[in-house]
C-alpha cells in the first residue's frame, strides 16, 4: 500500500492530472501541430498543459523554480525546482496514438525527491518518492528479475536526430537482437519507457540523448522500483541532458557492454 504522499508528491499528482486534462481535451478535439525544429513537433496542447501544471504547483509553492520544456526556463540548479515535460510523446499525440504522458519531477538541491508520470488516456498514474517506493495507480511497482538478455524485452528511443545518434542507436539495436532478446520496443515517450522498466515490463531501456524533463521523474520511478539508472556509459546520471540506461539491475552490465560500446 502506498503511504501518505509528501506535500510535494501530492501537489505533483494534482498538477499532472490538471496537465493531463488539458492534453486529453486537445487529443479528443484535435489541435494544429507546428514544427519546432526538424521532426520535432509542438502544439497548443504542450504549451497550455505546461501552464496548467505550473499554475497548479505555484498555488502551493510560489517561490519554487520551474524548468519546463516549453516556456518556463528557470535554472535547473535552483534549490527547489520542478522539472516538467507537459506532453512527452508529442509524435504519438500528433498521430493519434495514446502513448503519451505528463511528466513532473521535484528536485531539491540537485536531487530528485518525487516524480509523477501520468498517461491521461489510460488514466495511469506512476509516482515515486525517494526512499518510499514506486507505485502505479496505488499499487507497488517492481522491476523484473531476469538476468539474461535472452529473457528480456528492451526499450529504446531516438532523439530528434537522423545522424550519428540514430546510426549508433541502430548499431546497438542490431547487437542487442544478436543476443536473442525477446524484442525491442520503441514506445515514443521516454517517461513511459522508464515506467515500463519500473513495472517489470522491460528488462532495460536506453536512449543516447534525453533532456531532464524526459527522464527526471521516470528515472526515480525505476530506482524506487528496485532498478538501476546510469548514463549509457555507466556513469551516475546527471540531472541535466544525458544519455540514459535504465534496467532491472541484473541486466545492467550486459546491456551496458553493448550500448556503451556504441555511445556517440
Ligand atoms: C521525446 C520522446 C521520445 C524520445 C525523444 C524525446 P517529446 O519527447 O520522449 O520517446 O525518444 O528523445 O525527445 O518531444 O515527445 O516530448
Ligand atoms: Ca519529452
Ligand atoms: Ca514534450
Amino acid at each position: 500500500m502506498q503511504t501518505i504522499p509528501s506535500p510535494e508528491l501530492a501537489v505533483a499528482i494534482a498538477a499532472a492530472r490538471a496537465g493531463g486534462a488539458t492534453v486529453l481535451r486537445y487529443f479528443r478535439e484535435g489541435v494544429q501541430m507546428r514544427v519546432k525544429e526538424s521532426y520535432n513537433l509542438v502544439s497548443d496542447a504542450d504549451v497550455d498543459a505546461e501552464e496548467a501544471v505550473v499554475t497548479a504547483i505555484k498555488e502551493h509553492f510560489p517561490s519554487h523554480a520551474f524548468f519546463g520544456e516549453e516556456t518556463h526556463k528557470d535554472e535547473l540548479s535552483s534549490e527547489d525546482v520542478w522539472i516538467i515535460d507537459p506532453l512527452d510523446g508529442t509524435n504519438n499525440f500528433a498521430h493519434g496514438i495514446s502513448q503519451f504522458s505528463v511528466s513532473i519531477a521535484y528536485a531539491k538541491d540537485g536531487e530528485v525527491k518525487a516524480g509523477v508520470v501520468y498517461n491521461p488516456v489510460h488514466d495511469e498514474l506512476y509516482c515515486a518518492e525517494r526512499g518510499k517506493g514506486a507505485f502505479c495507480n496505488g499499487k507497488r511497482a517492481a522491476v523484473s528479475k531476469e538476468s539474461s538478455l535472452n529473457q528480456a524485452l528492451i526499450g529504446t528511443g531516438f532523439y530528434y536526430d537522423r545522424g550519428l545518434m540514430m546510426e549508433r542507436t541502430l548499431d546497438s539495436m542490431r547487437d542487442l537482437f544478436h543476443t536473442d532478446i525477446h524484442g525491442i520496443r520503441r514506445i515514443g515517450a521516454a517517461s513511459l519507457d522508464l515506467c515500463h522498466v519500473g513495472m517489470g515490463h522491460f528488462g532495460a531501456y536506453f536512449e543516447y540523448k534525453l533532456a531532464a524533463w524526459d527522464f527526471a521523474a521516470g528515472a526515480l520511478f525505476v530506482e524506487e522500483a528496485g532498478g538501476r539508472v546510469t548514463t549509457a556509459r555507466g556513469d551516475s546520471l546527471p540531472l541535466d541532458t544525458s544519455s540514459v540506461l535504465a534496467s532491472n539491475g541484473a541486466l545492467h552490465q550486459s546491456v551496458l557492454a553493448i550500448v556503451g560500446k556504441h555511445h556517440p
